[in-house]
């Protein structure tokens, strides 16, 4: 009886591969981004081979959702939160909306690997006081992204005779009516609420200046005030010269109008460089939004470790390559994006990408409501809605009185 019930259990054991007691770590990492398609996929794809290389035995768990700036990822992640089902790392903006995860007790503190992987020496002293909270730092940036630059189809321009960037924001409009004149039905390519915001801030930094236009975040400048109207009313006029199916189109098929001739100018993050580089348009031109003048609106995606991570040294080794110099240039040489780091070498980037790198050193950086530097999720969502109420007919006064009582509602003390 004994020695059948032990050839049982060896027959049981064999069949698992192993005994219970002996189960072999779990060598597959979840990582969960909105990095679907296009160039962010590329960026995505360049990662996971060097990942493949740095950390032998690990496998990667492709877990993003689709969606322009995390639109449908966001709300996926909140419910396996919920669920208590987080994947092992997930993508994060620096600033107030890594704060969600923080206070929400989602996320690990990342703080010792800094020390150990020396990241404090190559991480620029704003970056890290920005992914600082209460003393502690809960996750490792990628590159860093520009928000505030207009694309261009140079040969739409031409069609109008407009060869160089306009000097300001009256003169862009200027460029703008040149181009409907010339036929251009829609020269500005628009799409949904997010982006709607994105081109809105762009206006706010040229009308408020970089400093009070960062105030707006902090609760030192006040959304009902004059320039704030002024903006929006500079914002309604650029809407007039976007498509009238821009809360219908995600980022890419705004820019698919750019790409296909049927727009002269996109305003979008660097991410359309590697996009608009993947789809086959690398003859675009850019320049930073009129009136912005040396401001650089940054955001940085970062990595997080999930409290709860099922494969914490897969993911180790995750956040590691993410950090280091070696994922840092291939990922964001085919991203879009700047590196982090400051030690990466200029070399291998595109000329845009080059300009970016210089402007970072010298440039005003502001941050970004759109893409979590300056907002949180909560606010994000106010502010969206209020946009698409907006967008389909409603009135200014409405947007403004909307938008102050979101900053009021969710400015962090
Ligand atoms: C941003 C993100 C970028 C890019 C963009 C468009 O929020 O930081 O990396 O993915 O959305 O989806």
């Amino acid at each position: 009886m004994v020695a059948v019930l032990a050839a049982a259990a060896l027959l049981t054991a064999s069949a698992c591969g192993a005994r219970n007691d002996d189960v072999p770590p779990p060598s597959t990492v979840e990582v969960f981004t909105w990095w679907a398609e296009g160039g962010e996929k590329a960026g995505l794809d360049a990662l996971v081979t060097r990942f493949g290389a740095d950390c032998p035995g690990q496998r990667f768990e492709n877990g993003a959702v689709a969606g322009g700036a995390g639109v449908n990822a966001k709300q996926a992640l909140t419910d396996r939160m919920i669920r208590h089902d987080p994947p092992d790392t997930f993508q994060a903006h620096a600033g107030a909306e890594l704060l969600d995860y923080i206070d929400a007790g989602q996320v690990e503190d990342l703080t010792a690997y800094y020390t150990a992987w020396g990241l404090r020496d190559v991480l620029p002293a704003g970056l890290i006081d920005d992914l600082t909270v209460r003393g502690k730092i809960y996750s490792v940036p990628a590159n860093i992204h520009r928000a505030n630059v207009v694309w261009t189809n140079p040969a739409v321009l031409a069609r109008a005779g407009i060869t160089a960037p306009p000097k300001d924001l009256p003169a862009f409009i200027d460029d703008l009516a040149a181009l409907k004149a010339a036929g251009v039905e829609a020269p500005l390519a628009i799409g949904r609420d997010w982006t709607q915001l994105m081109l809105l801030e762009a206006v706010l930094i040229t009308d408020l200046g970089p400093e009070r236009f960062a105030g707006l975040f902090t609760g030192k400048t006040d959304w009902r005030g004059a320039p704030v109207t002024a903006a929006i009313g500079d914002f309604a006029a650029l809407l007039g010269y976007g498509n009238l199916d821009r809360d219908t189109l995600d980022w890419p098929q705004a820019e698919r109008l750019l790409i296909d001739g049927k727009a002269g100018y996109q305003l979008m993050g660097d991410w359309a460089a590697a996009d608009l580089t993947a789809k086959g348009f690398p003859g675009y031109g850019w320049f930073t939004f009129p009136g912005n003048g040396k401001t650089f609106q940054w955001l940085a995606d970062s990595f997080t470790l999930s409290t709860g991570a099922a494969n914490i040294t897969g993911t180790e080794c995750w956040l590691k390559t993410v950090s280091s110099e070696a994922g840092q240039q291939v990922f964001n040489a085919a991203k879009g994006s700047i590196p982090a780091r400051t030690d990466v070498a200029a070399a291998g980037f595109s000329p845009y990408q080059q300009s970016a790198m210089a402007d970072w050193k010298t440039a005003v950086p502001v941050p970004s409501c759109a893409h979590g530097s300056g907002c949180s999720q909560a606010w994000q969502s106010a502010v969206n809605a209020a946009l698409r109420a907006y967008s389909i007919g409603g009135d200014p006064k409405t947007l403004q009185a909307e938008l102050a009582q979101a900053a009021v509602q969710f400015i962090r003390a």
